[in-house]
């Protein structure tokens, strides 16, 4: 069994710092961490998850949380995106309000991105705000959602418009529940991982592409039984962690004056078409992490165009975007409805928006709309779409 990572994300003025711990086998330890997390008088705890991801994992989770003393009550919402959505969110607050949640209760988001999402959300606004825990069950959960404190729902308006900044109070982040997760799901995960190295580091970068050759997406489920695989996994995860912990530390509320490559920003690199994709499709047909890919597809394509980065760095991040797998077939959807859906996108700002872009591999670099020629837009998009 690998050593338990830690990291702890300490937000300048928050009201609370919290801990983040990474391991195998460790979710029969979640009572214990909650209890740890959310101190003594808490005797209630409402654990939200889906069907599929209780059946497998909700068990132990039960179970450890009532060793811990909490009392359980449980919430299974419908699985999918196009279930993140205002009408589940306001089941989830009729039924904290049932079981009289109060502030001094507490929530666990056992799943996904969307679980995460919007059981987050639901805390950040149930009697202004419960602690909640978030108990990460896929790989784009594990290196990004469950940390940072973002929490939303989709609404016809666009994705994740409705939300809030809510931070956790503890991740507990067990590697071993991937060994379930489908083979398409790890790899939208990994579309993201392939984005936090391209506007983290070279070094996270390089740290991606070789446990993408080392160990192919492919064979993970089998891998699963490779203590050197389970090793590489925690480090990565925690590489992606620590990278997510710094930015957001130092710009929990994305401000939108800034413009750096350390702004929070940066990590909605690949979302500016990623979002339109998801949402002119609606949210049914791209996983987020495929839609992400396509995105930073484009996002690259853009950078190359401009001069940002060379034909040899375009074609290494395609390549090892590539190297995760196929990405969607996008052919058939027009370029140009892609393109207004992200003009209306909630990153518009006054009567432009911003890129983000890169700026070498390792460095992101945010770029006004008005100041790229329309014409490389829309062959950027058209070139991605029909790959
Ligand atoms: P998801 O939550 O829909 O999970 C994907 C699928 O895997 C679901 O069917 C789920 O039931 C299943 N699943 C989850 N864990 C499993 C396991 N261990 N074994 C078997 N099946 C399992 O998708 P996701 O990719 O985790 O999350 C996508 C969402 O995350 C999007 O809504 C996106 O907007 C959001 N997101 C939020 C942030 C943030 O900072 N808050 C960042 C990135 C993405
Ligand atoms: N996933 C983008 C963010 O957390 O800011």
């Amino acid at each position: 069994m690998n050593e338990i990572k830690k990291i702890t994300v300490a937000i300048p003025g928050a009201p609370h710092e919290y801990e983040i711990k990474i391991g195998t086998n460790i979710l029969p330890e979640l009572g214990q961490f909650t209890r740890k997390c959310v101190g003594r008088k808490t005797t209630r705890v409402c654990l939200i998850s889906n069907r599929k991801i209780f059946g497998f994992y909700g068990g132990t989770a039960r179970q450890s949380l009532e060793d811990a003393d909490f009392e359980v009550s449980i919430f299974l919402m419908p699985d999918g995106e196009k279930h993140k959505n205002l009408r589940v969110l306001e089941k989830v607050l009729a039924f904290f309000s049932e079981k009289r949640l109060t502030r001094s209760d507490a929530v666990v988001a056992l799943g996904g991105g969307v679980v995460g999402d919007l059981a987050g959300f639901a805390s950040a606004i149930f009697g202004r705000g419960l602690p909640f825990i978030q108990v990460p069950t896929t790989f784009l959960a594990q290196i990004d959602s469950s940390v940072g404190g973002k929490t939303a729902v989709n609404t016809v308006f666009g994705k994740n418009l409705i939300g809030a900044f809510h931070q956790p109070h503890g991740v507990l982040i067990d590697i071993t529940t991937l060994k379930t997760l489908p083979l398409r799901e790890m790899r939208a995960g990994l579309y993201e991982a392939v984005k936090q190295g391209a506007i983290a580091s070279r070094i996270l970068f390089d740290q991606t592409q070789d446990i993408l050759q080392r160990f192919p997406p492919r064979n993970f489920r089998r891998d699963f039984e490779n203590e050197h695989f389970l090793f590489e996994l925690q480090n990565l995860i925690a590489a992606n962690i620590a990278f997510k912990a710094g930015i957001v530390s130092g710009d929990e509320r994305e401000n939108v004056e800034r413009e750096d490559s350390r702004s929070r920003r940066i990590l909605n690199f690949g979302h500016t078409v990623g979002h339109a994709l998801e949402k002119v499709t609606l949210y049914k047909r791209f996983k987020h992490g495929e839609a992400v890919g396509l995105g930073m597809r484009a996002a690259a394509e853009i950078s190359n165009r401009i001069g940002k980065i060379s034909k040899h760095e375009l074609n290494l991040f395609s390549d090892v975007v590539e190297s995760v797998g196929k990405l969607p077939q996008a052919d058939n959807i027009d370029p140009e409805i892609v393109i207004k859906a992200f003009s209306h996108d909630k990153k518009t700002v006054g009567d432009s928006f911003k890129w983000i872009l890169l700026d070498g591999i390792g460095r992101a670099a945010i770029t006004d709309n008005n100041n790229i020629p329309e014409n490389i837009v829309r062959e950027a998009v058209s070139s991605v779409l029909r790959q």
